[in-house]
């Protein structure tokens, strides 16, 4: 389940036609980052560089040149190296980038500085995501002005840098079959891992445990990593936005709320549940979980083509304001409530993000300054949430410490949506029917 060799041609191809005459595209990958001296993180490549070739190594570069009698697709990457390769496993070399990869004409990284400046030579224009690679921008600054070192002798330099963002980042918004198919599978893997956690989870254990369960399943299915740092908080922890440091144990009485989505095959997964410690709901837990969930049913229903970006938000925000309404925990008119943002104390973020190969994914959310259409293609997540903080002295003593967020992954169709995260249960009685069977065994 890959994207395949002929996937990443037509998307070169796709880009191409997009960029103007006479330009060139140049797109590094990602570096190695060192955690602690002679030690690296695992590497990650650069989502950018990855959609365009398929190509996994570090120190890399991309040059796409439309028209470009030669070949349009030029590749720069580590030479082969027997006595490296001992040392830190195979490298395709610029012979591989040409057979396997499908670049046109390839080069050792280390002849870039002899060879980049000539293929930039006579475009008029560069497509470069400035700002993002400090000492990459510097390099590029630095074969720009060896062109124009060289004016005198009549070489014409480029006159513009274009951000080539705009038109990749829109591309990867549209999500091809064969990149749904593996998003559906990290769904799965996740969906799964979400499932082990709950039935593992009993009070007395660890946060970082069940962290260790999501994580076993991940890694057992394929996806050695997960998409982001797993956020595992019981108790007042499920407060905090994006806690991390699961560290604590957790309580009877707590709920706990798992964010947790693995990488497969470089598409992110990302979902949310929310459950309670020792396997039954509070009849506070319920009341505020009830809200949220209908929240997010609510947002489901409303992610279809034709409707705007905002409009999944804007019902959350509405059925959020009624429940806490309802309850009690504010008081006012609903309409009145959502103008002023009452809500915002509970309900803090937005109801989803662009999910891709990133988890925050790329793709603008406003075009010429209006929200966006929804289409076919597209793929968000669906993430309400209720946060109720454990010294919140406006609210009632028996709703403090309350933490919910439920997150769903969901792909347009042509009518609708679909949700690839359904594995995992979330009705409150489905919760518990999953806790009480894993007590049972
Ligand atoms: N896991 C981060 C988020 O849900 O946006
Ligand atoms: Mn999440
Ligand atoms: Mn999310």
């Amino acid at each position: 389940m890959k994207i395949s060799a002929q996937e990443f041609a037509r998307r070169r191809k796709a880009l191409m036609a997009l960029m103007e005459p006479g330009s060139i595209a140049i797109v590094p990958s990602a570096k190695m980052v060192v955690r602690s001296r002679d030690s690296e993180y695992s590497f990650r490549q650069d989502s950018d560089f990855f959609y365009l070739t398929g190509f996994d190594e570090p120190n890399a570069v991309l040059a796409l040149l439309p028209g470009r009698d030669n070949g349009e697709v030029v590749m720069f990457c580590q030479d082969r190296d027997p006595a490296m390769e001992q040392w830190t496993g195979y490298r395709a070399g610029p012979e591989g980038a040409c057979s396997t990869y499908g670049a046109d004409d390839a080069f050792p990284i280390g002849d870039i500085d002899d060879i980049l400046p000539g293929l930039l030579e006579g475009r008029q224009r560069v497509y470069y995501a400035m700002g993002k690679h400090a000492d990459f921008d510097q390099q590029v600054m630095h074969w720009v002005n060896v062109i124009r070192s060289k004016v005198r002798s009549g070489a014409i330099p480029p006159g513009e840098f274009l951000d080539l963002d705009h038109y990749l980042h829109d591309m990867r918004l549209f999500k091809s079959a064969a990149e749904q198919k593996i998003m559906r599978r990290a769904g799965e893997i996740s969906a799964a891992a979400h499932c082990r956690a709950m039935r593992f989870c009993q009070p007395g254990v660890f946060e970082y445990q069940l962290e260790a369960e999501i994580l076993h399943e991940f890694a057992m299915a394929g996806a050695r990593f997960p998409a982001y740092s797993s956020i595992v908080g019981a108790g007042k922890n499920a407060c905090v936005l994006h806690y991390i440091d699961n560290r604590d144990q957790i309580k009877d009485g707590d709920l706990v709320l798992i964010d947790a989505g693995c990488e497969f095959n470089g598409y992110a997964a990302d979902i949310t549940r929310t459950f309670p410690a020792n396997g039954r709901f509070s009849p506070e837990q319920k009341a505020i979980y009830d809200i949220v969930l209908a929240a997010q049913k609510a947002a489901i229903a409303e992610t279809r083509p034709g409707n705007h970006w905002n409009q999944p938000h804007d019902a959350t925000v509405r059925v959020i304001t009624e429940g806490l309404v309802s309850l009690g925990i504010l008081q006012g008119d609903v309409n009145e409530l959502i103008a002023s943002e009452a809500y915002r104390p509970f309900y803090m973020h937005r109801a989803g993000h662009w999910l891709g190969m990133d988890v925050h994914d790329v793709g603008d959310y406003k075009v010429g300054g209006e929200w966006r259409v929804l289409e076919e293609g597209m793929v968000t997540t669906v993430e309400p949430g209720i946060y109720i903080n454990h010294d919140d002295q406006r609210v009632d003593p028996k709703w403090r410490g309350i933490g919910i967020r439920i997150e769903d992954d969901v792909v347009l169709t042509k009518d609708g949506c679909e949700v690839l995260t359904a594995d995992v249960p979330k009705e409150t009685a489905d919760i518990e029917a999953l806790m009480a069977e894993a007590c049972v065994a």
